[in-house]
């Protein structure tokens, strides 16, 4: 690594030092604090809601029900929830808000929400697991039924054959900083302070909901604690604390509660998946069958779109998917930190190490026998893909080939070995950036992006610099704001990619108008002798047709994905079923990389991520009522840094993609995620025998016996 591949982040001084603002540290004077009241049961009508209790606590000042809310209007994606809270006397999960306690403190606030007594006849619940399955409404985003082929005569023809079934139990974003709103009206005009992946999205959404001309609501974000997903599209609060506002002519702050996050900002749902493989006696497939089903709410719908990673990660001439939902009363799930082939690859990477198993071919093989040299539904070459660098090259770094004459023991540990591939398709979306040059020698980005963590500001600030000729102390970037130039959202891996070609793109119209000014590149001397204080250019990444979104190249010549190699090495402690990560290799192909240091973090940050979901995380629900048990985060396992070991290494295949965007870089940011599950159940089959096809994997799991209780 250079000095100048690591680069470190622009806003940490902030963060560590306390002077970073979220959402919920803006206080307007004269701002009232609110608390949602939930549902108390999972269904049912209300048929009154006491709120005398509650106006009496000290503080109070308003308890808004359904009939004080006015009727919102129609909205319509980028909003999570399509049927508003609010607005009817029935609910349809336990937790849904029911009301909203207004208070002058958040002590008075959560006070008077326990006093409300909200009166309903329950209805019997339709229960997770025991809901109804139908095929989600067409069209969708992702998660198209798709067939290659005749997947019944290349199920026939395959020597060897994989049929089973793989589950993973639903698990909750658990952002450290939850969920706020504080929204302020002023002369008809709205403010939102909002903790969110993208505020383009908000003021669409609260403008159709209640009424408004999107123009008139201007939302900042400077800082977001987490998101991985639940705050990329928009949630009921954030239209309720906007609608109470109104009506209370007050700043209102709803900041959710722990517990309200695991029912009004999504997760990522129960999935069951089934794949069927066939394959010839020398490891070429003839099939590949996908079926996914995920858990869902009754009025609203949230396709996890899982079957996606078998259309195109390997060369099979048949292919067959299909998604199905399964509806009960819980509510809505929403992406999650690596969606789509997240929980695909758990499916179609358990069920390729078990393909290997049966065909005592090594996995690493079985993928580079099946490699996708075009993509496999559109036979359109890749816009780039060096996965075949990345499988070679992650597996020379973990030692793959030369695993089984290392030891397999260590003290009570049984150590095994397994392999993945890691995949995420590439999303695109329309971005924009304005760059300010100024005669000084320092540039200013102005870009409405956000940073959830990843580094975002840093990368803008990076390319800039490099595109400019400047030192990167020169640059800096005002974001976070929805007065800014609209930039793409801070999900789906794709900022670096849209908005960073924006912010390239800018840089080089300033660079060419330099050169209109004269020869030479110093700008201060240029913008000196013009007279000029600073000149400005703005940069746009347009897709084709101009689209807001593109997916995976569709539209284009080239098919776009990012691709990698996870490879794992665990430990299994056999009389207690304890599973330890010992060490692992990430390599991936996935463009150009920007700024070593901050792509790293996000890979690790990923494959731990992915450790949790293999071996920890599950949002656990009360079989009687399907409400989610936790309440806040005791008991909710996440892996911690004694989970984690210090050998963990990443590389990058050096690439450039020149289809993808202006920069040469596809995405990281969740491909790191994907694969790592597959790769653990597989490294616990080789040290233990056990085969195990249910996320998490817990220790009871690895002792083969049934459920605890
Ligand atoms: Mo991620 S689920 O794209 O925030």
């Amino acid at each position: 690594m250079t000095a100048a591949q690591t680069m470190s982040r622009v806003e940490a001084p902030l963060k560590v030092t306390g002077a970073a603002k979220y959402a919920a540290d803006h206080t307007p004077p004269g701002t009232l604090h609110a608390v949602l009241v939930g549902a108390p049961a999972p269904a049912g009508r209300i048929t009154g809601i006491d709120t005398a209790a509650a106006l009496a606590e000290c503080g109070v000042v308003k308890v808004l029900t359904a009939k004080d809310m006015p009727r919102f209007g129609e909205v319509k994606p980028p909003a999570a929830v399509l049927s508003l809270p609010l607005q009817e006397n029935i609910f349809r999960f336990e937790g849904e808000p029911v009301a909203l306690v207004l208070a002058e403190s958040i002590e008075a606030a959560e006070a008077g929400r326990a006093a409300v007594v909200v009166r309903f006849d329950a209805a019997t619940p339709v229960l997770p697991g025991s809901g109804w399955r139908e095929p989600p409404p067409t069209p969708r985003l992702l998660g198209d039924d798709v067939a290659l082929g005749d997947a019944a005569s290349g199920l026939a023809q395959g020597a060897v054959k994989i049929d089973q079934a793989y589950f993973q139990e639903a698990r909750h974003h658990n952002a450290m900083e939850t969920a706020a709103t504080v929204a302020q009206f002023e002369n008809g005009k709205l403010t939102l302070w909002d903790s969110v992946q993208a505020s383009g999205n908000v003021p669409p959404v609260v403008a159709a909901a209640l009424g408004m001309n999107a123009d008139d609501i201007r939302v900042i974000c400077p800082h977001t604690g987490g998101g991985f997903g639940s705050k990329g599209y928009v949630w009921p609060h954030q239209i309720i604390a906007a609608a109470a506002a109104r009506i209370v002519q007050r700043p209102v702050k709803l900041h959710l509660r722990r517990h309200d996050q695991f029912v009004c900002v999504g997760y990522q749902p129960r999935l069951e998946q089934r794949i069927q493989l066939a394959a010839t006696r020398d490891g070429r497939l003839t099939a590949i069958v996908h079926e996914a089903v995920n858990a869902c709410a009754i009025a609203d719908t949230y396709v996890e779109p899982a079957t996606e990673a078998s259309k195109s990660l390997y060369a099979a001439p048949a292919i067959r998917t299909r998604q199905w939902l399964e509806r009960s009363n819980i509510n809505v799930p929403t992406p999650m930190r690596a969606p789509v082939e997240g929980p695909g690859l758990w499916a179609l990477e358990s069920a390729m190490n078990e393909l290997a198993a049966a065909l005592e071919i090594d996995p690493l093989d079985l993928r580079l026998f099946n490699h996708a040299d075009v993509e496999p539904m559109t036979k359109k070459p890749w816009s780039s893909k060096k996965l075949r660098e990345a499988y070679q090259e992650g597996a020379r770094l973990f030692g793959w080939a030369g695993r089984d004459q290392r030891t397999r023991q260590d003290g009570p540990w049984r150590i095994g070995y397994g392999m993945a591939t890691s995949t995420m398709g590439s999303f695109r979306f329309a971005a924009g950036a304005r760059v300010r040059l100024k005669a000084d020698g320092t540039a200013r980005i102005e870009a409405n992006t956000h940073d959830i963590g990843t580094g975002t500001q840093t990368v803008f600030c990076r390319i800039a610099a490099e595109e400019l000729g400047l030192p990167i102390e020169n640059v800096s970037i005002a974001w976070g704001d929805t007065r800014l130039p609209p930039s793409g959202p801070v999900y789906g891996s794709s900022a670096t990619g849209g908005t960073g070609s924006a912010v390239a793109l800018a840089c080089r119209e300033l660079k060419a108008q330099l050169g209109r000014l004269g020869a030479g590149n110093d700008p201060r001397t240029l913008l000196g002798e013009a007279g000029l204080p600073e000149i400005v250019a703005d940069g746009a990444f347009t897709l084709p047709g101009g689209a807001p979104f593109n997916a995976n190249g569709d539209g284009t010549p080239f098919a776009m994905s990012t691709w990698g190699a996870i490879f794992v090495e665990v430990g299994i402690d056999p009389e207690f079923g304890l599973v330890r990560l010992r060490r692992a290799v990430g390599a991936y192909s996935a463009g150009r990389i920007i700024n070593l240091k901050t792509a790293i973090s996000q890979m690790t940050g990923g494959i731990i991520w992915g450790w949790g979901k293999a071996t920890m995380e599950e949002s656990v629900q009360d079989p009687t009522t399907g409400a989610w048990l936790a309440k806040n985060l005791s008991n909710v396992a996440v892996p911690v840094n004694a989970d984690i070991p210090s050998d963990i290494t990443i590389h990058f295949v050096e690439e450039y993609d020149e289809h993808a965007s202006a920069i040469g870089a596809r995405g990281i940011g969740e491909l790191g995620a994907t694969g790592v599950d597959a790769a653990v159940a597989a490294a616990i089959f080789d040290a233990v025998g056990v085969r195990i096809r249910e996320l998490p994997i817990l220790p009871w799991k690895i002792l083969g016996e049934h459920a605890p209780g």
